[in-house]
């Protein structure tokens, strides 16, 4: 049976879900952005499918997510850089008794990656001839940076050295401290994603690359979660829906 969903938010991600959605078994009911042209202007009970995927900005998700948790409908959320509302969320999550994924990056290859970044991480963290540092680029138009993808990165790194204990997203000019893992962003052009990873020794370099090719890696990720997302209750990170599935 197809599932029914809310996309709340019409830009670039909304319109990839939307012609993503029934190959993944989910029928778009209502589309909500107050500045596209023929959506839904606000969230309204009777729009809403069973579960709502946010895909707008940072000011807005934490509005949208206490309209859609009050009626009792489960979410997907998408939008990145509302990391400070976190346990805000959560407990309107609780008390509204709902389901709902949050992560910055709705990729299967990039929950993956990180898998394979902490295992080199924890092996180069071994054999001290190996420093580590990363980079990520993404198009102009995107309003957070450093991207949430790479703070994740960054942390799993951290987690498994003996001698980085913070990371610094930008040099200020100053030289990198040899505790502080250093990773630089890039912004410009069309760029959808690249994170790298780099474990640099005097001899030689291992690189780690992860490209994302089209915004259809993240829809799909958004669209197995809202199919996962329906049968649960509470607030799972995309990576905790990743380790039901993998089990
Ligand atoms: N988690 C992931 O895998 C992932 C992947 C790509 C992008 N993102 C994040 O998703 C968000 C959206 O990305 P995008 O590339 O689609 O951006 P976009 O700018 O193309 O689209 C955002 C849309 O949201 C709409 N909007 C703003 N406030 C709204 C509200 N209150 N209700 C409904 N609609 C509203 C805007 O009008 C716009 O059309 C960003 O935060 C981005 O960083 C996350």
């Amino acid at each position: 049976m197809m599932l029914n969903i809310t996309l709340i938010g019409y830009g670039k991600m909304g319109k990839m879900i939307a012609s993503l959605a029934e190959q993944h078994g989910c029928k778009v009911k209502s589309i909500i952005d107050p500045h596209q042209e023929g959506c839904e202007k606000e969230i309204r009970e009777d729009l809403l499918g069973e579960v709502c995927i946010d895909f707008t900005q940072p000011q807005s998700v934490l509005e949208n997510i206490k309209k859609v948790a009050a009626v009792g409908k489960h979410m997907v959320v998408g939008t990145t850089g509302w990391n400070k509302y976190e346990d805000e969320v959560r407990k309107i999550v609780e008390a509204n008794n709902i389901g709902l994924v949050f992560g910055a990056n709705f990729s299967i290859g990039m929950n993956i990656f990180n898998r394979i970044v902490r295992y080199a991480a924890s092996l180069c963290d071994k054999f001290p001839i190996y420093d580590v540092c990363g980079w990520e680029m993404h198009h102009n138009q995107k309003a957070d940076s450093p991207s949430g993808t790479a703070i994740q990165l960054a942390e799993t790194i951290i987690s498994q050295s003996s001698t980085k204990e913070t990371a610094i997203y930008d040099r200020l000019n100053r030289p990198i401290n040899k505790s502080e893992l250093h990773f630089a962003s890039l912004r410009g052009g069309s760029e959808p994603g690249w994170h790298n990873i780099i474990f640099d020794s005097e001899n030689d370099t291992i690189e780690l690359s992860h490209h994302v090719r089209s915004r259809a890696c993240f829809a799909t990720g958004a669209l197995k979660a809202a199919q996962w997302i329906s049968v649960h209750k509470g607030m799972y990170s995309f990576n905790q829906m990743m380790e039901d599935l993998l089990c």
